[in-house]
């Protein structure tokens, strides 16, 4: 699963006060895994759209980098970076490993590669920048979340890859995660090119997003996976989440993505749970934007 490969990659690259840095928004828990692993992440800006900023991710490169951790499509955001913007980022990390002898690996994480919505596609990273790992799980895809089974695919040039892939199994190990268990090994070998029933989503992304956009909030339309990431109408996203919180709507603040003044809400949820946020939306939209 993602956060087992996300760990065991960590564990193998970094050496203690090796900086990771992570476009924002960014998944909550990524902060907590670098921290594991004796590693500081620096969150980096993103552009207003969500797509990446390298002159942002440029600047923030320093003699301790040792990783950049992207996400797309993106949890909280639901962006998925442009073709364009993965084939720059690897010129980038190419140029930089030239002029500085140090490699900053890019770690791609992509649970949500499949869930994608109006024909829109993920741009390959691996065949972008060589000293690249992608990690995934069968949690999203297949709805497998309970198997906790995924897999880490490691460029076949990158530096050192013996030592690499050594330090990989080794961590894998060390970290207890040893296998996935076999049948399930089995059982999604047989299931590669089979995923959820995407109308389900796609459905819940049309309302939710249509309703938000109608009620005054300032939200990109998700490309993938299955949130929203609105401007709260106030600056304090925990107080405006509690709002919403006393009318049944369950939202998650922006602050723990590296978005404060930004809400999460996620549509992996029935139909019903979703329409049922639509009259809370409205009320709060009239009362904040009129
Ligand atoms: C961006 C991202 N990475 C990793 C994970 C973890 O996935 P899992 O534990 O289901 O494999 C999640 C789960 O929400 C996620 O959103």
């Amino acid at each position: 699963m993602a956060p087992g490969a996300l760990n065991v990659i960590l564990k193998a690259i970094l050496d203690e006060g090796d900086e990771v840095l992570v476009p924002k928004p960014y998944f909550v828990e990524y902060g907590f895994y670098v921290d594991n692993h004796g590693g500081v992440l620096k969150a980096v800006d993103s552009t207003p759209a969500f797509d990446l900023d390298l002159d942002a991710i440029e600047a923030a490169i320093t003699p301790r980098t040792r990783a950049l951790l992207i996400n797309s499509p993106n949890n909280p955001s639901g962006r998925v970076y442009s073709a364009e913007s993965i084939q720059a980022l690897g010129k980038l990390l190419e140029h930089k490993w030239l002029e500085t002898g140090r490699v900053v690996f890019l770690i791609s994480d992509e649970p949500y590669r499949h869930i994608v919505y109006d024909g829109v596609t993920v741009p390959p990273v691996l065949s972008a920048y060589t000293n690249t790992i992608v990690t995934t799980s069968y949690s999203k895809d297949l709805s497998l979340s309970g198997e906790r089974i995924g897999f880490l695919a490691v460029h076949p040039g990158i530096l050192e890859v013996g030592r690499l892939m050594s330090g990989l199994i080794l961590a894998n190990r060390i970290l207890g995660f040893v296998n996935a268990p076999a049948l399930m090994q089995r059982a999604v070998a047989r299931l590669q090119g089979v995923k959820v029933d995407l109308s389900f989503y796609q459905r819940n992304r049309d309302v939710l997003w249509e309703a938000l956009r109608d009620a005054g909030f300032a939200v990109p339309r998700p490309d993938g996976a299955f949130y929203l990431f609105p401007k709260a109408p106030i600056d304090d996203d925990v107080a405006f989440v509690r709002e919403l919180q006393e009318q049944l709507v369950l939202a998650v603040p922006g602050s723990g993505f590296g978005g404060p003044g930004h809400f999460r809400m996620s549509y992996c949820v029935s139909h019903q749970t979703v329409d049922g946020a639509i009259p809370v939306l409205r009320e709060v939209g009239c009362r904040y934007f009129g």
